[in-house]
């Protein structure tokens, strides 16, 4: 399997999950063009809306540090079914990572490969807000 380093990476990730009102932990691994992971884990809020998912704790750590390009993000959770990226979660990778492929894991191990292009087709960006006046 090409991601069993990132998924094990994704699953690891999700023990550093700070989730004590929904109890719902997910951890997340994004592989960069050259290489490097950046890992996440949603990071919930006492004021609920201000909670955090894994996929954007990753990806904002990526930017913050200067990385710019995309391969792959891994999604863990310990449910079933395989947890999906929320939609305030697709937006943002497919502004990032148009082509981004989505990998999502199930408690199982069991994988299930997607794209943010499948997962959020006609998506708004910033092609939209080049100033028209
Ligand atoms: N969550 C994620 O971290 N990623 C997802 O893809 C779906 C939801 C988190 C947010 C919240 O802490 C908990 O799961 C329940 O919604």
């Amino acid at each position: 399997m090409k991601y069993a380093k990132l998924i094990e990476t994704a699953r690891n990730a999700l023990q550093k999950a700070y989730a004590p009102y929904s109890a719902f932990r997910v951890g997340a691994a994004l592989q960069a063009a050259d290489g490097e992971v950046f890992t996440g884990c949603n990071i919930e809020s006492s004021s609920y809306g201000l909670t955090v998912c894994a996929e954007r704790v990753a990806i904002f750590k990526a930017i913050s540090e200067g990385v710019m390009d995309f391969e792959a993000i891994v999604i863990s959770a310990e449910t079933d079914d395989f947890c999906p990226p929320c939609g305030a979660c697709r937006q943002v990778l497919s502004d990032f990572a148009p082509d981004l492929k989505i990998v999502m894991v199930n408690n199982k191990g069991d994988s299930k490969e997607s794209t943010i292009s499948e997962l959020l087709p006609e998506a708004f960006g910033s092609a939209f807000l080049t100033k028209k006046v």
